[in-house]
């Protein structure tokens, strides 16, 4: 069987003290234990920040590929190097810290980056949305300084976001999410193996 390619995403500013990423990184070495996957790409979005979405790269983003200017191309390299990260991955292993409540604004950018109309989805005939990529397998991994079992239930949006935001407009069904909870606890140990035990 071919071996998959990984894209790794880390998006803690936390570096080698953040949990989300010790979580990304465990789900990582279990796949590569079971001589699942090839290359792994890894982009740490600390490192280089995607860019916010602004109107110029609104305009590029909707406008007609035949018709994009030498500028707009320029404003599109950051989106168009996702997508291909994206395209040449079979599994996404993304890690996110919760910042008030909600995924990493790095993480938010990166996918503000990647849902592209015409590029991860489209509208056929009846205007029914179409999405131009599949069979993708996300891995979810976050870091939470509280457990959800102490908040409403209804307090949870990371996950839900990403579920709907990557089966919505790019075509990606399958996420599978593993959480560290907690990690705020005086004399917190992170235990990522029974985290991952299901894995
Ligand atoms: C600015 C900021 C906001 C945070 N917001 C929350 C929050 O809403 N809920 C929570 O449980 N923990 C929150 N935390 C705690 C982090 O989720 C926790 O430290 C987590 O381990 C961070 O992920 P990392 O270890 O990958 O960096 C917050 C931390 C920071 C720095």
């Amino acid at each position: 069987m071919p071996k998959k390619q990984v894209l790794h995403l880390i998006t803690s500013a936390r570096g080698n003290a953040s949990y989300s990423k010790g979580l990304s990184t465990a789900i990582i070495a279990r796949l590569q234990s079971r001589q699942e996957i090839g290359t792994i790409v890894e982009r740490d979005l600390t490192e280089a920040f995607p860019p916010f979405l602004h109107s110029d790269l609104i305009g590029a983003f909707y406008k007609d590929p035949l018709s994009v200017d030498e500028t707009e191309r320029h404003l599109l390299q950051y989106a168009d190097s996702v997508v291909k990260d994206v395209s040449n991955a079979d599994i996404l292993v993304i890690g996110t810290p919760m910042y008030n409540l909600g995924m990493s604004a790095l993480l938010k950018s990166w996918i503000d980056q990647l849902v592209r109309f015409g590029v991860t989805y489209g509208y056929d005939e009846n205007w029914v949305r179409k999405c131009k990529m599949n069979g993708k397998k996300i891995y979810l991994a976050i870091a939470s300084g509280g457990r959800m079992a102490d908040w409403p239930a209804d307090n949870e949006f990371i996950a839900s976001h990403i579920k709907a935001v990557f089966n919505a407009y790019v075509g990606l069904t399958e996420v599978q999410t593993f959480r560290i909870e907690g990690t705020v606890a005086p004399g917190f140990q992170a235990d990522y193996e029974k985290i991952l035990a299901g894995l």
